[in-house]
């Protein structure tokens, strides 16, 4: 077992997620409370590689629960791939004495977790992303409050979609993951959720359910479309070349990175952010947090990025069933 840690540092990395700074607040107060020092890596590993490193203490933290973003800025670090960029950051850890990290983000940056972990920095990965595809954990920060924005835009879409008897693709993001659009497709009551773990490409499919539709005198169809399928623009031309129905693509973008945090991240983002400061108190490392089967825990890194995630079937089953598909054929 590892050493127990006198300095902790956190980073986020990766995609922003809504919570982030929730979790930031926890890991430094819960380490404080624990007898700990904190410093704040800014920039993700980039900033780590150019020791932007700042000392955090109680005050740093406050009136930031409510915020979106992270106050510690984030990044994407190719240099930080290399085993000469890892040595570099381990080194540097050492250096300014942290003995101990806590990265927030996806499944890349715990992968850069582990190489700071085999070179002796006590690492802890704590889930941080909107589209919910960590396998190991059935919550990640950012999800709740990235589902309810893209579900209000989905609903301000609708309503011009219908007064103009209009068919709207709506795209969101997930990267190859569909949980978002498949989380708004039910709680938008779209006609179409495309999903890339799910879409049979069979756009001529969804044609005749427009055709169709629009006969029984339906004055809208919704398609939420996942950004893993993406082309929506294409997409709306050929519909609207295909059914004659007036289509117009919305892309909802970054948007959904954004604003305050829900009830629900603030309160999983706490929690993670101090269970992940524990584990490293207990001299443990390596690991991820997850919320598993409704419980707090903690997975080794590899065993966390071997695992897979798949869309739930009855889930998915249900949701074309509620889209109106499945009655009537
Ligand atoms: P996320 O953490 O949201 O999945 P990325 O996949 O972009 O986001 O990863 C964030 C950062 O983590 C990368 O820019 C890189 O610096 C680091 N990272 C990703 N994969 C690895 C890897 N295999 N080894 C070391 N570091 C990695
Ligand atoms: O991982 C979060 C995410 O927002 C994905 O949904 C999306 O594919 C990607 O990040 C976008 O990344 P960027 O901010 O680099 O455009």
């Amino acid at each position: 077992m590892a050493q127990e840690v006198s300095m902790i540092g956190v980073l986020t990395s990766g995609g922003d997620a809504p919570g982030m700074n929730a979790a930031i607040r926890a890991v430094v107060r819960t380490a404080l409370a624990r007898g700990k020092k904190v410093k704040g890596i800014q920039k993700g590993y980039h900033g780590l590689l150019r020791e932007e490193i700042i000392d955090m203490d109680k005050e740093s933290v406050s009136d930031i629960i409510q915020k979106g973003g992270t106050v510690l800025y984030t990044a994407r670090c190719m240099e930080f791939l290399t085993e000469e960029g890892q040595k570099k950051a381990a080194a540097i850890c050492k250096k300014h004495g942290i003995d101990g990290l806590v990265v927030i983000g996806g499944d890349g940056s715990f992968r850069g977790a582990q190489k700071l972990a085999h070179l002796g920095i006590n690492t802890i990965g704590v889930p941080g992303t909107i589209d919910l595809d960590i396998a190991c954990t059935d919550y990640t920060i950012g999800f709740d409050t990235a589902v309810n924005t893209a579900m209000e835009a989905i609903d301000k879409v609708r309503d011009t979609s219908t007064s103009h008897e209009r068919c709207s693709i709506i795209e969101v993001m997930g990267r190859h993951a569909g949980y978002i659009a498949l989380w708004c497709g039910i709680a938008n009551g779209a006609e179409e959720i495309l999903l890339p773990e799910k879409y049979d490409n069979d756009e001529q499919k969804i044609i005749n359910h427009i055709i169709m539709s629009r006969k029984k005198g339906k004055k809208h169809y919704i398609i939420v479309n996942a950004e893993g399928i993406g082309h929506s623009a294409s997409m709306a031309k050929r519909i609207e070349a295909a059914t004659g129905v007036e289509t117009r693509a919305t892309i909802l973008g970054h948007m959904q990175r954004g604003g305050s945090p829900t009830c629900m991240d603030r309160m999983y983002a706490s929690i993670m952010g101090a269970y992940a400061v524990d584990l490293l108190c207990q001299g443990k490392s390596c690991r991820v947090v997850a919320h598993k089967d409704g419980k707090f825990t903690d997975f080794e890194i590899d065993e966390a990025l071997a695992m897979k995630k798949s869309i739930d079937e009855y889930q998915y089953e249900i949701s074309q069933i509620l889209s109106g598909r499945k009655i009537g054929e």
